[in-house]
């Protein structure tokens, strides 16, 4: 399995995946760690670990989908099997998205369909909600409304804040997005029909 990820950020999930990679060794390698922000830390976690690492700054375009163009001709060569969008916070063209539809995979700070979109801990504190969680689940062009493949469910407390719900939630993902990886390392997931399904040929 060829794996590209995609980041903005500190890349605490991509950690994630390459120390389960590391740990469990299946067959699944990250082939590009790209990053739209130059001074994204995961692209010293990727460099750490001898992953390749590539900057497409998204300033120096002056349209989405010129900016998504230039991805699709750095990350091709890879032929990924997935993309994995870890903390990437740019909008994708439906050009870009038709492009991996059924290869891409976001994980999103929230029990989809709940809380779509920004400030996830904070609209589910403000409304009380007794759990609060973190979904992995395929993109397509509508934001973060492609099928769920998996959710990490944790309770919200009473003294929480943002911050301290944030970190909560961050553990999760932690655990869920390797276990998604695993899965498509098994050839366990496909995805038809804008639905996401675990096969199983050993049953
Ligand atoms: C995570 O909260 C994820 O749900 C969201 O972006 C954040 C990325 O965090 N999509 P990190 O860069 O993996 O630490």
């Amino acid at each position: 399995l060829s794996i590209v990820v995609l980041i903005s950020g500190g890349g605490t999930n991509l950690q994630a995946i390459m120390d389960y990679i590391a740990t469990e060794k299946p067959d699944a390698n990250i082939e590009l760690v790209l990053s739209n922000r130059p001074d994204a830390y995961g692209l010293q976690r990727a460099a750490g670990a001898s992953i390749k690492t590539e900057v497409i700054d998204h300033k120096a375009f002056d349209s989405r989908e010129s900016f998504d163009q230039a991805m699709i001709e750095v990350i091709d060569p890879y032929q990924p099997d997935l993309i994995i969008l870890a903390g990437f916070m740019r909008i994708l063209s439906h050009g870009f998205v038709e492009h991996y539809e059924g290869r891409m995979i976001n994980i999103h700070p929230a029990l989809l369909p709940a809380y779509k979109g920004l400030h996830t801990h904070k609209r589910a504190l403000a409304d009380g909600v007794s759990h609060h969680g973190a979904s992995v689940h395929y993109v397509t062009p509508e934001l973060d409304s492609g099928a769920v493949i998996a959710q990490g469910r944790v309770p919200v407390l009473k003294d929480d804040t943002e911050e301290s719900l944030e970190q909560r939630v961050h553990r999760i993902e932690h655990i869920v997005y390797p276990e998604v990886v695993k899965w498509f390392a098994e050839g366990r997931l496909s995805y038809r029909d804008n639905q996401a399904y675990m096969d199983d040929t050993l049953l």
